[in-house]
């Protein structure tokens, strides 16, 4: 790989391939790098702490010298723009950057540019892709389940602004699973129904496999909207009543950070069913493989 910007831009095979050595790592393997010495820079203009701070751990643990670089200690206070600070990244001898920035589809200008080096990896485009967050969600599920085909996945909540349902959807489609949305109709679009099916929460519960619950995106939804954390509970959230309608073996996901209380009940966070630790825990071991693949120009 050069980049990793989009699930889509991916091969099935290549899918499996990061997912399998981000297991093989998880379980103690090692990288051994083409090259001594390699620079890679978080680069993160939109809040982060598991994207980021996991990226940061996958890079240490494979031996990268981490370039340090906060947006609002950077020139980016004196107006350079995106493009102008890859370019200095790219001139400095940086291998790859991995980028968060709230503008869909950010990394067009870089990737087309003769001048710029360096690989990217989409950390997340506003509310575009999560790519990496896709493939530890993908490598929860496949060490759950063991494949996708056939399984019963639901992905609730705040659709519409979400990068990882949009990233989600269209590899867990791709991979045979049977993908199915809930939440406000305000927050869906009829475009996701290619991937899916929509219906009420109540419908669905009791026959999925996989229930991913969204983070109601407050930031991304007009200040004035009025919105009732119990209402949006009540109506659209994983309660403690309707989590004893999940069948036997089926699991609960949150990308998280996790809004308790609103989309999930705070008991069931951490309960048996729950895989958001995991998911967390996973991110690490998967964004190395997606470093190393990126790094050695392979999957
Ligand atoms: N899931 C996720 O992307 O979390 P952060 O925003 O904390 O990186």
């Amino acid at each position: 790989l050069k980049h990793l910007l989009t699930v889509e831009a991916l091969s099935d095979q290549e899918v499996m391939g990061l997912i399998h050595r981000g297991q093989a790592f998880k379980h103690g393997s090692i990288w051994l790098p083409e090259k001594k010495q390699y620079f890679v820079a978080n680069l993160f203009f939109e809040n982060s702490t598991r994207t980021h701070k996991s990226f940061e751990i996958a890079e240490k643990k494979l031996g990268i010298d981490v370039v340090d670089f906060a947006a609002d200690t950077s020139s980016v206070q004196k107006g350079e723009t995106l493009y102008d600070t890859v370019l200095t990244m790219s001139a400095i001898g940086v291998d790859c950057v991995v980028i968060r920035h709230g503008d869909e589809n950010y990394y067009d200008q870089l990737i087309q540019s003769p001048s710029i080096q360096s690989s990217v990896i989409n950390g997340g485009d506003g509310s575009g892709q999560h790519p990496t967050q896709c493939l530890l969600d993908l490598m929860t599920i496949y060490e759950e389940f063991g494949s996708f085909k056939g399984l019963n996945v639901a992905i609730i909540g705040d659709i519409t602004h979400s990068r990882v349902a949009k990233s989600n959807m269209q590899m867990l489609n791709r991979l045979g699973a049977n993908v199915y949305f809930s939440g406000p109709r305000q927050w869906y679009d009829e475009i996701f129904d290619v991937y899916g099916t929509y219906l009420p929460i109540d419908e669905l519960i009791s026959e999925m496999d996989v229930l991913m619950m969204l983070r109601v995106q407050h930031e991304r939804h007009d200040p004035d909207e009025s919105f009732s954390k119990q209402e949006y509970h009540h109506k659209f959230g994983l309660t403690v009543e309707r989590a004893k309608q999940m069948k036997k073996g089926a699991i609960i996901m949150h990308p998280a950070p996790v809004n308790r209380d609103v989309e999930i009940a705070d008991s069931l966070v951490e309960g048996l069913q729950s895989r958001i630790v995991k998911q967390m825990t996973n991110g690490v071991y998967v964004r190395m493989a997606i470093l190393e693949a990126v790094l050695q120009g392979k999957a």
